[in-house]
């Protein structure tokens, strides 16, 4: 089922720290996942983190062939994720479906290891390169409350804030 996808400064759950999973393979947390999934595909993300649809829970799904019916689907569910290693850097456009028309570029590592649970509670490492380890850093900030304005200069991150306010104001950001 598509979820409403919360927009940043609409909700304070995009800025609180998420609790993490302790209960696996409960039908809920399928749900969720499937959700989730079935939310950032409608909104062509490649990625969504549970606070975004109101969830607070340490949940993240990706997918970064964004659901493109020519490739192959490569859903990617992390779940408690802590990131273990990076390595290099990146700099390239990011966008978050909680923020949606601005797009900015920001700096991420550009190999990232992760270790996380499955839904079944399984722990697991992956590794990504170029734009699954930007996915990955973007989606797991989510859980700790930091959005992707929080890697801009302030004068860039205010800029966007008001740009946001005045869209609030004219009730064009539900
Ligand atoms: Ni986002």
């Amino acid at each position: 089922m598509v979820r409403k996808v919360v927009r940043y400064l609409n909700n304070p759950v995009l800025e609180q720290v998420a609790e993490p999973v302790t209960e696996f393979d409960t039908p809920e947390l399928h749900q969720l996942v499937t959700d989730m999934f079935d939310t950032m595909y409608k909104a062509h993300g490649v990625g969504l983190a549970a606070p975004q649809i109101n969830v607070s829970k340490r949940v993240t799904v990706i997918d970064i062939t964004g659901g493109d019916e020519d490739e192959e689907p490569e859903q990617i569910v992390l779940i408690n994720p802590q990131v273990t290693y990076t390595e290099g850097k990146q700099t390239g456009e990011e966008g978050c479906l909680s923020i949606p028309g601005f797009r900015e570029p920001v700096r991420r590592p550009r190999i990232a290891t992760v270790r996380a649970q499955d839904v079944a509670g399984a722990w697991f490492e992956i590794t990504g390169e170029e734009l699954l380890a930007r996915a990955m850093m973007h989606e797991i900030d989510h859980l700790n409350g930091v959005l992707f304005l929080s890697h801009l200069s302030a004068l860039k991150r205010d800029l966007i804030k008001r740009k946001i306010r005045k869209l609030q104001k004219a009730g064009e950001w539900e």
